[in-house]
C-alpha cells in the first residue's frame, strides 16, 4: 500500500521542531552536534510520541465506525493519557484498563486521565491472567451495552500505530535537507517498540544511513530486539516492501538500571543536564534513560568529530509530577 493512502486523522501539531542543542553539545565535549527532535511538543494534553501513533490508530477506529476506544498501561502511562486526550478531541468514549491495583490519589498522568474524562478500570496483575484478555472482555461488555469499541494495544505499538513514525522519518529528512545536514544517528527511548519499528522502517524505506538506536527502558535486549524486528517487518509489509530489518535493529538495555521507572545515577544526571543546559525537561521513566545513553556514547567517542546526532524527545514529563510509587515497576 502507498503511504499516502493510509487513513490518518490530524491530532498532532506537526512538524515538531528540530532544535540544535549547543550548550548540551559543549557540555559533552563539543565534538558532536546534538539536535533535539521535540516530539514532547506534539500537543494532545502535554505531548509525546503517542500523538503520531494515535493519528493512524484513531483513523482506523473511525473508519471501522467505532465510538469507543480501550487501551492499557500503568497508572502513569503517557500512552493512556494521550489516548484519553485524542478520544476527547474526537468525541469518542475512552476506557483505560490499568495493569495495577487501584490508586486513590491522582497525580501526574493519572490526574490528567480523569480530567480528560476517561473511564478508569483497575486490574490487579496478581489476579488476572493477561491484560489483553481483560481488554477483550471489557470490549464484549461494552458491545452488549450497544457501544462499538476499538482496542488499542499497549503503547499503541502495532503496525498501524508505528506508521506514525514512518511519516516522522520523512518529516525529519525534510528538516535535515533544509538545514543541509545528515544525521549519523537517532537516539530514543524504546518501550513497547512501536516508535523504533516505525523509525527503522522509515530509515529503510528512504535508504538513509542514519543509525536508529533504541534505548530500552524496561525489557532486555534479547526480548526487545526481536520484537522491534517483527513489528518493523509488519510495517514494511503493509507498505509492500520486502526488506528484512533484522540486521538493522539496534537495541541497548544497558541503561535500564534496576527496572522500569527506577532512576539510575546516569538518568538523574541526564535530567539535570538537559534542564540546566538547554532548559528542556525530559522525563524520569523514558527519556532520561535514553539521554543517559546519549551522554555515554558521545563522551565515549562513538561518533566522529563534526557528526550530527539527534536525540528524539518522546515526551513523558507529566510523570515528573507523580510520586515514584505510581510507576508500575515500583510496586513489585
Ligand atoms: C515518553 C515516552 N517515551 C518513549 C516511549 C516508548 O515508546 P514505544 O512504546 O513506542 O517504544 C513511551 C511509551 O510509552 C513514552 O511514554
Amino acid at each position: 500500500m502507498d503511504m499516502a493512502n493510509f487513513p490518518r486523522v490530524e491530532l498532532a501539531a506537526l512538524p515538531t521542531a528540530l532544535q540544535p542543542a549547543p550548550r548540551l553539545s559543549r557540555a559533552l565535549g563539543g565534538k558532536v552536534n546534538i539536535w533535539i527532535k521535540r516530539d514532547d511538543n506534539t500537543g494532545l494534553a502535554i505531548g509525546g510520541n503517542k500523538a503520531r501513533k494515535l493519528e493512524f490508530l484513531l483513523a482506523d477506529a473511525l473508519r471501522q465506525g467505532c465510538d469507543t476506544v480501550l487501551t492499557t498501561g500503568g497508572p502513569q502511562s503517557n500512552h493512556c493519557r494521550m489516548t484519553a486526550a485524542a478520544a476527547a478531541k474526537l468525541g469518542l468514549e475512552c476506557h483505560l484498563v490499568f495493569n495495577s491495583r487501584p490508586f486513590d490519589i491522582r497525580q501526574g498522568n493519572l490526574l490528567l486521565d480523569e480530567l480528560l474524562g476517561a473511564k478508569l478500570h483497575w486490574r490487579d496483575p496478581a489476579k488476572i491472567e493477561n491484560i489483553s484478555r481483560e481488554m477483550s472482555n471489557l470490549a464484549e461488555e461494552l458491545k452488549a451495552q450497544g457501544r462499538r469499541p476499538y482496542i488499542i494495544p499497549l503503547g499503541g505499538s502495532n503496525e498501524v500505530g508505528a506508521m506514525g513514525y514512518v511519516y516522522a522519518v520523512q518529516e525529519i529528512l525534510q528538516q535535515a535537507e533544509a538545514l543541509g545536514i545528515q544525521f549519523e544517528a537517532i537516539v530514543h527511548a524504546s518501550g513497547s517498540g512501536g516508535t523504533q519499528a516505525g523509525l527503522l522502517a522509515g530509515k529503510l524505506l528512504n535508504n538513509v544511513p542514519t543509525g536508529i538506536i533504541g534505548v530500552s527502558v524496561s525489557r532486555s535486549q534479547a526480548v526487545l530486539q526481536p520484537q522491534v524486528a517483527q513489528l518493523c517487518q509488519a510495517v514494511l509489509s503493509l507498505l509492500d516492501c520486502d526488506i528484512d530489518p533484522t540486521d538493522h535493529v539496534e537495541v541497548t538495555d544497558a541503561y535500564v538500571g534496576a527496572g522500569y521507572g527506577l532512576p539510575t545515577e546516569a538518568s538523574q544526571s541526564a535530567l539535570q543536564l538537559f534542564a540546566r543546559n538547554e532548559g528542556i525537561i525530559i522525563d524520569p521513566v523514558y527519556t532520561a534513560k535514553a539521554a543517559a545513553a546519549l551522554v555515554y556514547e558521545v563522551q565515549a567517542g562513538r561518533w566522529p568529530a563534526g557528526s550530527n546526532v539527534v536525540f528524539w524527545h518522546t515526551g513523558g514529563s507529566p510523570a515528573l509530577f507523580a510520586d515514584s510509587i505510581f510507576w508500575e515497576g515500583n510496586q513489585k
